[in-house]
């Protein structure tokens, strides 16, 4: 019974992800059509490979990207690689297309092929045969996709494309920095070891940590002083690289999301919980305002303007200047219980949720009476204290609070009153909105919120 169910639920999906006959010939036809763009352009010498997950055959339809990497000679230097290898791209681009440089571990060119339908990273990278040669991060993808082809079966990539499918559906696809989820090429080793979607999900629902994966040799939770050789709790070896934890992008609360999910979904499966649930532009106001009520929380959402450039490089800033702004409001006796950095569109969006509102004083901790000149100097400093006290030996000051409300703080920060060395966050000049969230933001702002409380 139950495994019908799960077979069922997951037959449905996989006729939904999975690019027919004809959607696959017509990428093929796609890529052909780049190469042979390219190989008018780039000299012999250079290689042209494509990788990822359409020669994996992993990716899921219509989300085709097509990864294809310039493989140059390992006598040429890093900065000769790429100028070249992006000068090559920006040849392929034709009229109406357009492109964007984009920055991961190393610049590569991502070109959107209106004309052809497609977009495409042309990625420069060197050609190697084997990890010793590696001299930059990309430099792998070859041999992963060598690794993929020789290992996994055609059901095997189907399972990857349910794993790859299901994380999409929870926010938790993707290595990038802002959703510190599961790569693409994380999913398909999980497969290959545990065999399916399923025993990857019964694996993670019954695991504890710490949790070390070997592919190449399958052996798990085996050598567990890898766990310090990464400084992760969860290690998956990249069987091609030793050196690498393909699972380092992946957050301790990507993992803990993970196995909740997959918990509730081996104790009853379902297609909602498989989907993820949507949800109406109504039902998401309606149920931030009860959250808010219910909880005592109060919601601050802060709206910056952001640069024209990539969420990698914009979301980290965004984070750590909410981490300042979260660090400066507890000095004056603020304390945020959660502060969520989101970027949308061009707006850095924070968000603090907090119980206190107003707060007249704020409370100082002091040195131990014991260390004499310490003390003598903190009594000194708070002679005009609304008060002084002791927990154990250790001196307290009470002093009114400069701020006599958390939205008071932040419209401060709002002005500009906080120095921000991220200089890619304006903050002076940033909108300030207290429980209530504009109309544009409703949905990323419960979205977010959704994400967090997980039964919201
Ligand atoms: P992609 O991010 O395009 O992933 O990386 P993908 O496997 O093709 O999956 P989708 O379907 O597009 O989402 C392309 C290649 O870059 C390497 C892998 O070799 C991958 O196959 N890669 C990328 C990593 O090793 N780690 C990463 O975090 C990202
Ligand atoms: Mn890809």
């Amino acid at each position: 019974m139950h495994e019908e169910k799960v077979e069922k639920i997951l037959k449905e999906a996989l006729a939904r992800i999975k690019p027919s006959k004809e959607e696959i010939e017509k990428e093929t036809g796609q890529v052909d059509e780049i190469v042979r763009r390219l190989e008018r352009i780039v000299p012999r010498d250079v290689e042209i490979r494509v990788v990822g997950s359409l020669v994996h055959g992993t990716n899921l339809r219509g989300s085709s990207d097509i990864d294809v990497f310039l493989l140059f000679d390992k006598k040429k230097g890093k900065k000769e690689i790429t100028k070249e290898g992006l000068n090559y791209a920006k040849k392929i681009i034709g009229k109406g297309d357009d492109y964007e440089i984009k920055y991961a571990e190393h610049p590569y060119l991502r070109a959107y092929l209106y004309s052809l339908g497609v977009e495409a990273d042309i990625v420069p990278a060197y050609k190697i045969e084997n990890i010793e040669e590696m001299a930059t991060a990309v430099d792998r993808s070859p041999l992963h996709t060598e690794f993929v082809l020789s290992h996994l079966s055609e059901k095997e990539k189907d399972e990857v494309r349910l794993l790859k499918f299901f994380l999409k559906n929870h926010s938790l696809y993707g290595a990038e920095v802002y959703t510190g989820g599961f790569s693409g090429y994380l999913c398909e080793l999980l497969v290959y070891q545990f065999g399916s979607f399923y025993s990857v999900l019964k694996f993670f629902a019954e695991a504890k940590l710490p949790i070390v994966v070997e592919p190449k040799s399958k052996e798990l939770n085996k050598n567990i002083e890898l766990v310090k050789k990464f400084g992760s709790k969860f290690v998956v070896v990249d069987p091609v690289d030793p050196d690498r934890n393909v699972a380092a992008p992946v957050s301790m609360e990507s993992l803990a999301r993970f196995t909740l999910l997959a918990r509730s979904f081996i104790a009853k499966p379902s297609k909602s919980l498989f989907y993820g649930k949507g949800f109406s532009r109504e039902e998401a106001i309606s149920g931030l305002n009860a959250f808010l009520r219910t909880a005592g929380f109060h919601v601050f959402v802060m709206v910056t303007k952001l640069p024209k450039k990539s969420e990698d490089i914009t979301w980290p800033q965004l984070r750590k200047t909410a981490e300042i702004i979260k660090e400066f409001a507890s000095t004056y006796s603020y304390n945020f219980e959660l502060t969520i950095p989101v970027v949308f569109e061009d707006k850095g969006i924070m968000l603090f949720v907090s119980r206190e509102l107003q707060s007249k004083s704020r409370i100082m901790k002091g040195p131990s009476v014991f260390m004499k000149t310490a003390s003598d100097l903190f009594l000194k400093r708070h002679k005009k204290a609304i008060a002084t006290f002791l927990k154990d030996d250790i001196l307290f000051a009470i002093e009114p609070n400069r701020f006599k409300s958390a939205e008071e703080l932040l419209r401060f920060v709002a002005r500009g009153g906080l120095r921000n060395r991220r200089k890619d966050v304006m903050l002076k000049g940033a909108k300030l909105y207290v429980d209530k969230v504009p109309e544009d933001y409703v949905d990323i702002v419960y979205g977010e919120l959704r994400k967090k409380f997980l039964n919201l």
